[in-house]
């Protein structure tokens, strides 16, 4: 089956693959001539899933997906949440919004926080939501080169490391991107 993800995001782009795997061509915006970037207005991470997808449903009639993810800090009321691509600057500066995040954090005890993603699916035309969740703790320095956005302070429940000191596969199998997939693959199994 033919899908769209929309995203242009490489890192995001082999998850997903990897978890979907074989039976779904799963192709990005660029490859079906979106190239702008997409407006995403809403106030929570389900209706920014949903925006983007309908935004594509709209404009190329095929079967798609949106993903939007937060990092939910507890100290911090649930931010970056649904702000977390920006949340230090308006350029999606990894580095700048590790840092913001360890400064709002400096001297904090409770370090416990969640990445949350959802996904929208649009398949003919019937849009359905699912999620995926991963507990943890933001470290108090950064660990790890792999993977992308805050995953050098972010240790899973249950582990000793990083997201950034993971293989890809390791971090698909818990990651919250990768349990929000795994809820995909099974809608897109019940016909
Ligand atoms: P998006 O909505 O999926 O683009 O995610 C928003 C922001 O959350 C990204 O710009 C990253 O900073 C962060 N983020 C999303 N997924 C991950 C992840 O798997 N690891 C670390 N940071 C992530």
């Amino acid at each position: 089956m033919k899908i769209v993800f929309a995203t242009n995001n490489q890192h995001k782009l082999s998850e997903v693959r990897a978890t979907l795997g074989e039976g779904y061509e799963v192709v990005t915006l660029r490859e079906v001539g979106i190239t702008e970037d997409i407006p995403e207005t809403g106030a929570t991470l389900d209706e920014n899933a949903s925006i983007k997808a309908r935004y594509v449903y709209e404009r190329t009639g095929l079967n798609c997906f949106a993903d939007d993810t937060g990092l939910e800090v507890e100290a911090l009321g649930g931010a970056p949440g649904v702000h977390s691509a920006r949340y230090a600057t308006e350029g999606h500066d990894f580095a700048a919004n590790n840092r913001k995040l360890l400064s709002e954090l400096s001297g904090v005890e409770n370090r416990r926080a969640r990445f949350r993603t959802v996904i929208s699916l649009i398949r003919d035309g019937v849009e359905q939501q699912v999620e995926g969740i991963v507990d943890g703790v933001i470290a108090t320095v950064e660990s790890g080169c792999e993977g992308f956005g805050y995953d050098p302070l972010f240790i899973p429940e249950g582990c000793e490391v990083t997201f950034a000191e993971m293989t890809a596969d390791q971090k698909n199998a818990i990651s919250h991107r990768g349990r929000a997939v795994a809820e995909l693959v099974k809608l897109l199994k019940a016909e």
